[in-house]
């Protein structure tokens, strides 16, 4: 990723190549189309179009400049442009480089704007943590307003279109793509997906800087089979309705623009040829107004799949099965013609893509002025915005989780937070003076960059004042086999009061094509930590990562760790705040850690079976492995604080409910400790017996709440019945008559529980 997205340079080569007179061609819409609907000016314009200009707009193509899949030469894209050949393209960003090409489509017969999209995942300029970083903070505000400052900088450049949020449900944390989503929930998952949509399109299309947002990727791709990426996906509707689905759902009802399909196949349908996720459910049931457009070459990777024997049978089973707009195959733009001509195709079903697409041009505004994103003083005024590192220092703290905080022997505080006062701390590690891999996969590397991303070291320096002295050491490289640098380290180590590792995988390391079958701790940093450890000197161990990573050596004999995933450009000062206690950690993992590979799809929703095992001593015959813990390593829904929560028993108003009806459950939560502090009370439900077999909890709901140390409140969930619907044996969603058991506490496993029954 690096290397493809160096793109200011890109774009100045271009701009210098291609620089056309500003506005030449622009003419605005003639006065009689003002007045008109959206739907009515769409259909104006589509009356004027051929039949090839109408596949023009289906047809979408990457920039010549950066790509993000393989790339097919075309030498011809812009006279395609100027002949109306091209609907959109991706991966074109900044005003003058949109300017050109917008340019270049004002010189078509019809002056239809193009449409620029750009994979906004987290972040434009200011780059925020990683999608599931920020989940971690169960903080729906803060995403939103992330996804928000990630729209305003990035329409300032030009921009129109993010393909975000990825909102694919992950229970396989060797799915490289596990960093782009939510995690495993599908309760926390809607609500983030909702937040992520309403915050790149903001105050909604049509102002200056909203985003369209795109839903990615339609349906079930977090299911790929084993973790791999691309790989198929085999599941039964009752899982695609209830764990995979909902997320989609809530994007679209947020408004989300349009929809990304999917490489995957869905039990044997390849998502760009799948009429029942596209057509029945998608356009059909949900009713979803906006367009979809296929992944990379998703349409003509039919063929691969095996499901189509050509380019042209791809096009005719995409635009069959609902696929609006082709990015990067070239299937439909080379056959749909003949296909309409031969009748295999109707009119009809390009006119609906064409009219999906032109209304969102309309939204956007594009046909006023196709230029509007291209505003050279609001892209500088965005470029270093500091109220945009101001939020993403913020939401990184936010999403740090602190994962153990012991006692030192003999002494009665805890490890963290450190004292501003420590006289040497030694900061060991490969990532300590990291620069890009502080950002994640997915993200951009700009020319500056070396001086706006805060490393860990520069954030540590910046907190400590001139009597604290810090000491440096490597240790190793991130994932490599040599241990020369250990003796160094552990001699930097032994000079210093307090040791603080940053370690982790590299940015490259998760992300698309990034799946691994080893996920522990790359290459020989765990070794390292173990001699660091050995030292005697007290260690705290930071990972920074994009997915849940293995180090159980580190977790149980390291007396301090902190997930700091990848944070963005300010990790180093979030990082630092929460060492040293100016931000007091609130964060709780929103996807399960593995103990090893062999126990991958590890997850806290799932099913009862006939022989559970009910603890780590009751194995023999059970749903168990006989050599592994049935526990994760840290569960969904875990993350400690410097302070401590307590939880009272959970009071209900009524033991039974009717419909209609609703239960309200009360827990009374106690700041027990030194630190005023934030906590995520969490509500699980589980189904006793049920038509169908139900998981043995379900997220369904949870309350962010700040106390002072000493504080108490109470807290309430109110429970209906759409709490406890689900879907039946005949994908019917209701709730059944009978028990229910209540779980609220501040992870998936540590809980209250009481129960009631549903009339
Ligand atoms: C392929 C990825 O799967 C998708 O998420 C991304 O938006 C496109 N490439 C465009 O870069």
């Amino acid at each position: 990723m690096q290397a493809l997205y160096n793109i200011a340079k890109i774009s100045a080569m271009i701009i210098k190549k291609l620089f056309l007179p500003v506005s030449l061609f622009f003419l605005p819409l003639p006065a009689f189309m003002q007045t008109k609907t959206i739907d009515q000016k769409v259909d104006s314009v589509l009356k004027l179009m051929t039949l090839d200009e109408k596949i023009g707009q289906m047809n979408q193509y990457n920039g010549d400049w950066e790509s993000t899949g393989p790339i097919t030469k075309d030498g011809d894209k812009q006279n395609q442009v100027r002949k109306g050949m091209l609907g959109s393209m991706l991966n074109v960003t900044g005003v003058d480089h949109t300017r050109t090409l917008q340019e270049m489509a004002m010189q078509s017969r019809l002056k239809i704007p193009l449409l620029f999209g750009q994979d906004i995942i987290h972040g434009y300029r200011t780059i925020f943590p990683v999608p599931l970083a920020e989940a971690s903070s169960w903080d729906t505000a803060a995403i939103r307003l992330s996804a928000r400052i990630a729209a305003t900088e990035a329409a300032a450049a030009g921009v129109h279109w993010t393909f975000a949020p990825m909102v694919d449900i992950a229970r396989d944390p060797r799915w490289g793509r596990v960093m782009e989503g939510a995690g495993e929930d599908p309760f926390l998952g809607s609500l983030i997906a909702a937040a992520r949509v309403k915050g790149f399109q903001g105050k909604g299309l049509g102002n200056i800087d909203a985003l369209m947002a795109c839903a990615k990727h339609f349906a079930a791709y977090g299911a790929a089979i084993g973790g791999r990426d691309y790989n198929s996906v085999d599941m039964s509707e009752r899982t695609l309705w209830e764990i995979y689905l909902p997320p989609f759902k809530a994007a679209v009802d947020a408004g989300a623009a349009t929809l990304m399909n999917s490489f995957n196949d869905l039990n044997g349908i390849p998502a760009s040829g799948n009429k029942y996720l596209q057509r029945d459910i998608l356009k059909g049931k949900w009713n979803f107004k906006g367009f979809i457009v296929s992944d990379w070459g998703s349409i003509g990777e039919m063929i691969q799949h095996g499901f189509v024997k050509d380019n042209y049978e791809a096009a005719l089973a995409a635009v069959t099965a609902g696929s609006d707009m082709d990015m990067e195959s070239r299937s439909y733009i080379n056959n749909l013609s003949k296909l309409v001509k031969e009748g295999k195709v109707k009119m009809q079903l390009i006119d609906e893509a064409v009219k999906r697409i032109l209304r969102k041009k309309f939204e956007l505004g594009l046909f006023n002025d196709p230029f509007k994103f291209c505003n050279k003083e609001r892209e500088q005024q965005q470029w270093n915005n500091p109220e945009n590192l101001k939020a993403e220092k913020i939401i990184a703290e936010k999403s740090i989780v602190l994962l153990k905080n012991d006692h030192l022997p003999g002494q009665q505080n805890h490890l963290l937070p450190l004292s501003k006062q420590i006289k040497t701390i030694a900061l060991i590690g490969p990532f300590v003076k990291g620069i890009r891999d502080n950002l994640g996969f997915w993200s951009y590397s700009w020319p500056d960059d070396s001086v706006r991303i805060v490393s860990v070291w520069r954030g540590i320096e910046n907190k400590v004042g001139s009597n604290t002295k810090l000491l440096y050491a490597k240790g190793c490289e991130i994932d490599d086999s040599s241990l020369v640098g250990f003796a160094e380290a552990m001699e930097t180590a032994r000079q210093a009061d307090v040791v603080i590792m940053s370690m982790g995988e590299a940015s490259d390391m998760s992300g698309e094509a990034k799946s691994r079958s080893n996920i522990h701790l790359p290459g020989v940093q765990e070794e390292l930590i173990r001699g660091i450890q050995a030292t005697g000197k007290p260690v705290i161990v930071m990972i920074s990562a994009g997915r849940p990573l293995i180090f159980n050596w580190t977790a149980d004999n390291v007396p301090a760790i902190l997930y700091t995933w990848w944070l963005g450009t300010e990790a180093g000062d979030a990082i630092a705040d929460v060492l040293f206690g100016d931000y007091n950690p609130s964060a709780k993992l929103p996807i399960s850690f593995p103990r090893t590979e062999g126990q991958i799809p590890i997850y806290y929703n799932h099913y009862k079976t006939g022989r559970p095992a009910t603890s780590d001593s009751d194995r023999f015959y059970r749903s168990a492995y006989i050599d592994l813990s049935i526990y994760p390593k840290f569960p969904f829904g875990y993350g400690l604080s410097y302070t401590n929560f307590n939880y009272s028993d959970i009071q209900l108003s009524h033991s039974t409910l009717h419909a209609n009806e609703v239960i309200r459950a009360t827990v009374t939560v106690s700041n027990t400790g030194n630190f005023d502090g934030e906590e995520t009370v969490q509500l699980y439900i589980q189904d006793l017996v049920g038509s169908v077999v139900r998981p043995v909890k379900e997220l369904k709901g949870f309350q962010k709440v700040f106390l002072k140390k000493g504080e108490s409140r109470q807290i309430t969930f109110t429970i209906g019945i759409d709490k406890l619907k689900f879907y039946n044996a005949g994908l019917k969603y209701l709730a059944e008559p009978g028990d229910f058991k209540i779980y609220i506490g501040g992870n998936s496993r540590d809980v209250k529980e009481t129960g009631f029954t549903l009339k």
